[in-house]
């Protein structure tokens, strides 16, 4: 099974990277599970207009986006919250792929997680970002994890340093695979 993993940040230092990070470290430890984990900077493409699509077709960033997520069972995506709701960047891209026939999200497994420096970790997002993704067909994992006062939540070599907080972290992963290999047929 392969699992694309990204943060949906361009920033260096994202936080949200950090999470991923984390992700991919407790998936690349489950037997049969590979991960392309992605810099969400490989999907870099304009805003979606129209008229750039009817010229030119969805941009190269777009394409790749597409070509990525063609090639896995499931997505776990990390996004940071903007003004309380889902970044510009990734409902950009999530649009972007929707203009492809068949819909590349529809019938995927997505766990979505988030990290804010907030105390809320981001949640609003991760509700936002579930309406889209549905709307075109993607299972959303039921749970979410969001994780609060995140600048503090990582030790220096990147784990998420509260053991509980960790422990729910690992358990969600492993139940999500769970959701995909269900949805799968394999378990
Ligand atoms: C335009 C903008 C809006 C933001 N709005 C929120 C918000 O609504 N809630 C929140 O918790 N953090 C908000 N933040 C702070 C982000 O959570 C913080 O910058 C976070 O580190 C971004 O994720 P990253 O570290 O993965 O890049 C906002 C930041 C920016 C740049």
């Amino acid at each position: 099974m392969k699992i694309l993993a990204f943060a949906a940040s361009l920033r260096t230092a994202s936080l949200n990277r950090k999470l991923i990070q984390q992700a991919a470290t407790i998936l690349r430890a489950v037997p049969n599970v590979d991960v392309d984990q992605a810099d969400f900077r490989e999907f870099d493409m304009p805003m979606y207009d129209g008229d750039l699509e009817a010229r030119d077709g969805i941009p190269a960033g777009g394409r790749e986006f597409i070509r990525r997520i063609q090639g896995s069972d499931g997505l776990v995506i990390s996004t940071p919250e903007y003004n309380g709701g889902i970044p510009g960047a990734l409902k950009n891209a999530i649009d972007w792929a929707s203009r492809t026939e068949p819909i590349p999200f529809e019938g995927k497994p997505i766990l979505l997680l988030g990290a804010s420096p907030g105390g809320l970790g981001a949640v609003r997002s991760l509700w936002h970002s579930r309406v889209p993704l549905e709307t075109i067909g993607a299972h959303v994992y039921p749970e979410m994890m969001g994780v609060p006062r995140a600048h503090q939540a990582f030790d220096d070599s990147g784990r998420l340093q509260d053991p509980n907080q960790l422990s729910r972290f690992q358990g969600l992963l492993l139940s999500y695979i769970d959701f995909v290999r269900k949805l799968q047929g394999t378990s």
